[in-house]
């Protein structure tokens, strides 16, 4: 199927998404001196931290020497629950959000006014790399509320100039309602919600390539190219990734370029990456995979020194923007890595292999169980309608056999009928632990 024709609009750019290199490197080395000055100064958290490391932010000379600074984790947020890692006072802060974390306490973050127009701005950048125009219809099915999705969607769209459908995730028979009815050219999702619905349009008797959509911005969970195909194949739309984190900001840290779709360029006047080996936690060399690690440079309620996202990805040059470096679509997080029997899975990888084989819905789980003293691996995926429980064993001993091939273990798939795997409406849980909790 053919998509729709975006034209490119470089007269709609940022200056700085044609700045240079080495422009953008004399902008992030300022402001890199400013933010870790900024946090040293405001933040008893960093004083300490870097204090303890002999790293003083006023010598900084080099973007390179943030190596030098410490790392920031999840963990420290938590300890300063809820404001200890604002750098300005709580009266400045306009904003806060926060993201509920499977355990305990919520990792709460904060935005002056000049936070929400720096993010309203760079939200609007990226969907205008996705293919959005002022004037658009944007349709936003992100959660609206302390998850960072709904609202920084909505700012974003509202400042490139668009109609904002501010729909919030759930009511999927509503949704669909709402896209027949007003026509909206640019959706904003979770990737696995969007397929919920596009069934849901499927079974209203609407064919979702006949829909007004023409660009969907997915993200906040990992997916694959395989899922990229299925829906730009089923919904003649094009599907483009965005990429962020509530700790560095929010959606629109990075985005995908929709004339290149070939990864997510970083928004580096504002965010400054590296990629690290998280065990010894050094860099890894020029275009490895690593974990991500961001430091803020231009956030003024919550700046953050070399925050580790737990993103497996790599950096790659600039393409579409030449200037910014690119990441790879992530792979998957460091505590999403399942290991089996010493092999190491990512749910993407069964994502792929899932959706390379017909009969199969892109519905699926891994269920990780410990019956003995190692970990086992059952997928549970969801058939189209119409298979026969023998047609469903067939297909489970088919992708069985292909995740033995591919990935090198041995997994058990448990093939079963339409709406037999739990749906989110916002991210998708792709693992289950089991495992008894030692
Ligand atoms: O998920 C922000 C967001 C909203 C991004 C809407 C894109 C669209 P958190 O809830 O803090 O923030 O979760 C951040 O989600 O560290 C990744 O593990 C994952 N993630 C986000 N975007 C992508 C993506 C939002 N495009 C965590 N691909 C991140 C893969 C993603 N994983």
């Amino acid at each position: 199927m053919s998509l729709p024709e975006i034209d490119d609009r470089p007269d709609l750019y940022d200056a700085a998404e044609r700045w240079s290199v080495d422009e953008l490197r004399a902008t992030q080395l300022e402001r890199l001196r400013w933010s870790l000055t900024h946090a040293y100064e405001n933040v008893p958290h960093y004083r300490e931290a870097f204090d303890a490391k002999g790293f003083d932010p006023r010598e900084v000379t080099s973007l390179d020497d943030v190596r030098h600074a410490p790392f920031t984790s999840k963990a420290d947020l938590r300890d300063n629950y809820p404001f200890g890692m604002f750098a300005v006072p709580r009266e400045q802060v306009n904003r806060v959000h926060a993201s509920s974390g499977t355990t305990g306490r919520p990792t709460v973050v904060g935005y002056t006014g000049q936070d929400i127009a720096t993010w309203a701005g760079l939200m609007a950048r990226s969907i205008r790399a996705a293919g959005g125009r002022p004037g658009d219809v944007v349709h936003v099915a992100y959660g609206y509320g302390l998850f960072t999705g709904g609202l920084g969607a909505h700012y974003g769209a509202e400042a490139l100039g668009c109609t904002v459908v501010p729909v919030s995730g759930g009511m999927t028979e509503r949704q669909v309602q709402l896209i027949t009815d007003f026509g909206p050219r640019v959706i904003m999702v979770t990737p696995s919600y969007f397929l919920s619905v596009l069934d849901e349009m499927e079974r209203a008797g609407i064919d979702p390539a006949t829909s007004s959509l023409q660009v969907g911005i997915f993200g906040a969970e990992p997916w694959t190219d395989a899922m990229r195909r299925e829906i730009e194949q089923r919904a003649g739309m094009h599907a483009v990734d965005i990429y962020g984190l509530s700790e560095v900001m929010g959606p629109g840290v990075a985005q995908e370029c929709v004339d290149t779709k070939d990864g997510l360029h970083i928004w580096e006047d504002h965010f400054y990456p590296e990629v690290i080996d998280p065990v010894t936690e050094e860099p890894v060399a020029e275009g490895e995979v690593g974990e991500l690690v961001f430091t803020s440079l231009t956030k003024q309620a919550m700046p953050v020194v070399r925050y580790r996202t737990r993103d497996l990805t790599r950096l790659l040059p600039g393409t579409a923007r030449p200037g910014m470096r690119r990441m790879e679509k992530i792979t998957g997080r460091t505590d999403d890595m399942m290991i089996v029997r010493g092999v190491n899975v990512f749910p993407t990888q069964i994502e792929e292999l899932v959706l390379a084989t017909p009969g199969l819905t892109p519905y699926f789980q891994c269920v990780l169980t410990r019956p003995g003293r190692m970990d086992e691996l059952t997928v549970l995926v969801e058939a189209e309608e119409g298979l026969g429980s023998a047609e469903r064993e067939g297909l489970g001993r088919q992708v069985s056999g292909m995740i033995k091939h591919r990935i090198g273990i041995t997994a058990g798939v448990r093939v079963v009928e339409p709406g037999g795997v739990e749906r989110s409406i916002g991210k998708a849980r792709r693992i289950v632990d089991q495992r008894p909790h030692d």
